[in-house]
């Protein structure tokens, strides 16, 4: 295991992108999820994966660390890794914050974040600097925090290992408005280091620390372009994504 130092790992030789998606399908059974999808993520700042629900947000990032079924090119720092498994692939680099959380509820915030650094767990410098909450919730059953606590664990968890790319899932779903702007904070924070693929239904929050913005619909990438502009176009981001998404709030 890599040092727990949470540092971004070398930036991508040259100004390539840090993660590169190129003709990505995914097929469950006869349903043809993402036909084709296209798009790069570059090496710094937060990339913004947007669209209506049931889109195929969650399928494309499950399909880049392998827990989809898919065909097409991946490429981390100019490295194929679309033949590889999920575990290779999350050990070449990539970090995944599901949109579920999956903290271990029977488990305390140390030995959750154990699971991953054993040496430290919650005293890693990282967890204090970013999550002093949980430092002092860190014999604390997982299952007994609330949402927003769960989500930084789930957050804490995935900076424990130096990675390339955070591919992070709806990480404000459910959460109190204050509880957003926290979570916001902490995403602003980790992107100083380490580049993020983001699926958010909060355009305020996009607005706020997303740079370039995906979206897709019916299994394709329709628009990409800057995240203000976007947010901006109240008729595109209706006829983009629909009533759906977030346009007051907290970020
Ligand atoms: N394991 C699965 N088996 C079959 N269909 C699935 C599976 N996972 C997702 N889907 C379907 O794929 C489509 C995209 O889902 P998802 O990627 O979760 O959308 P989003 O995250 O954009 O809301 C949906 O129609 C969903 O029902
Ligand atoms: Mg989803």
């Amino acid at each position: 295991m890599t040092t727990a130092t949470g540092q971004g790992s070398a930036p991508p030789p040259g100004d390539g992108p840090v993660l590169a998606v190129e003709d990505l399908h995914v097929r469950y059974g006869g349903s043809h999820v993402l036909q084709g999808v296209s798009f790069e993520v570059p090496a710094t700042g937060v990339t913004a994966l947007l669209g209506r629900n049931g889109v195929g947000k969650t399928t494309t990032l499950k399909a880049i660390i392998g827990l989809a079924p898919r065909t097409g090119r991946i490429s981390l720092r100019g490295k194929d890794i679309q033949g590889d498994a999920t575990p290779r692939i999350i050990r070449a680099g990539i970090g995944y914050v599901p949109e579920d959380r999956e903290v271990f509820g029977g488990l305390t915030v140390d030995e959750n974040l154990r699971l991953v650094d054993p040496d430290q767990g919650v005293n890693a410098p990282i967890v204090g600097r970013l999550f002093p909450d949980l430092v002092s919730r860190g014999k604390q059953r997982a299952g007994t925090l609330s949402g927003g606590q769960q989500q930084m664990v789930s957050l804490a968890r995935v900076l424990l290992r130096e990675t390339s790319v955070l591919l992070i899932d709806e990480p404000t779903k459910g959460l109190a408005p204050k509880l957003v702007t926290e979570v916001a904070d902490v995403l602003a924070e980790i992107a100083q280091r380490t580049p993020i693929l983001l699926v958010e239904q909060n355009l305020p929050l996009v607005r706020r620390i997303a740079d370039t913005v995906v979206v897709l619909d019916a299994g394709q990438v329709v628009h990409r372009g800057g995240a203000a502009e976007l947010v901006a176009d109240q008729e595109l981001t209706r006829e983009l994504l629909g009533v759906s998404m977030r346009r007051d709030g907290a970020a």
